[in-house]
């Protein structure tokens, strides 16, 4: 009898018992897909990718070092709540830490500090948030704080612009000015406190274009004879033997191309004992255009060194669509 009915219904005869047919049917639809359906942690190609990577060089020969994933905040900073999808991603694919370059969008929380900080900053709740995910997946988390060049965040502000090496530039920090130490310690105690579990801090210095510029720094460097490389050296020791006086297990990452233009004799005098260089090169022949005798002088006087290859980004300001081709000779 009741099917009967039912079938009434579809033909259309009883019709407002098919519309709410319908209706409940449409509100189950959309209830399964808001409420009920399991939501896949990764995304079907990304996991299609880790399944189907089994080149086999690497199986032949893993590689055994540390596997860093550069994250870097600038511009377009990441939701906090997409680090629970990104981590997971990550350590799966065999990644052994993050190295993550806050910017503006640390809490700094002192007075002197405090404007750096965007609006939409992560919060120290964030911080601890993203460390406890990164323990989580077994990734290390690498902090990494500017020290010298690349310090716009820092220097686009009104009340840091007398530290500019150049005034019309807010790209260098002077490494001469009295405040600079200070201001730089500052921030990296904030970021090393609210890192408790990480071993290793990299301070950048990459790209440092303006260097003894101002005059404060042409009159040192007069006075004590100082070339530019030496001026850098001054600076980049500073920071490294207060770290490592105040955090002496900590290792000290930073970016390499600054010391590219030094001599074997310059490195070796420079008395770099706490550093472990990052060797940065983005583009498609990287053997080449670093040359082998970087390596020789950087095997001389490193007991480490690190490489950093790229595969987004970092192929011009301008570009608008990656060429992923570019991209895989810089793997290779
Ligand atoms: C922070 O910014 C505000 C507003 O621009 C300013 O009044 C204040 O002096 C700044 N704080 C410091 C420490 O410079
Ligand atoms: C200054 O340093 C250069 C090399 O760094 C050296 O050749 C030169 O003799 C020094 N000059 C003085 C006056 O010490």
């Amino acid at each position: 009898m009741k099917k009967l009915y039912f079938l009434n219904a579809i033909t259309g005869k009883p019709l407002k018992i098919y519309l709410v047919f319908v209706t409940v049917l449409f509100v189950l639809f959309i209830m399964y897909f808001t409420y009920f359906k399991p939501k896949p942690v990764l995304s079907k190609p990304a996991r299609q990718i880790f399944d189907d990577y089994k080149h086999p060089v690497h199986r032949e020969s893993p590689f055994e070092g540390a596997k860093i994933v550069h994250i870097d905040l600038k511009g377009a900073p990441l939701r906090v709540s997409y680090y629970k999808t990104l981590f997971p991603l990550l350590s799966k694919l065999g990644a052994s830490g993050v190295l993550m370059e806050y910017e503006d969008m640390f809490p700094y929380n002192s007075r002197l500090l405090k404007n750096i900080s965007a609006l939409n900053a992560y919060t120290y709740e964030d911080i601890k948030y993203i460390n406890d995910l990164a323990h989580q997946n077994r990734l290390e988390v690498i902090p990494l704080l500017q020290t010298f060049g690349h310090l716009e965040f820092l220097l686009k502000l009104e009340e840091f612009r007398d530290l500019r090496e150049v005034p019309d530039y807010p790209q260098v920090i002077c490494p001469t000015h009295e405040k600079t130490m200070d201001l730089l310690m500052e921030m990296i105690d904030q970021v090393v406190d609210s890192h408790p579990r990480s071993k290793t801090i990299h301070i950048g210095a990459d790209e440092v274009y303006y260097l003894g510029f101002c005059d404060r720094c042409a009159n040192i460097m007069t006075k004590f004879n100082l070339s530019k490389n030496m001026l850098f050296l001054e600076h980049v020791n500073g920071i490294t033997r207060r770290v490592h006086k105040k955090y002496p297990d900590l290792k000290i990452l930073m970016w390499d191309d600054e010391f590219r233009s030094f001599s074997l004799k310059e490195l070796k005098n420079g008395d770099l004992r706490y550093i472990q260089p990052v060797v940065w090169k983005y583009s498609k022949d990287v053997y080449e255009e670093l040359g082998p005798s970087l390596w020789d002088m950087y095997s001389d006087v490193f007991p480490n060194v690190w490489v950093a290859s790229a595969f987004k980004g970092a192929t011009g300001i301008v570009l608008l669509q990656q060429s992923s081709g570019w991209k895989y000779f810089n793997y290779k």
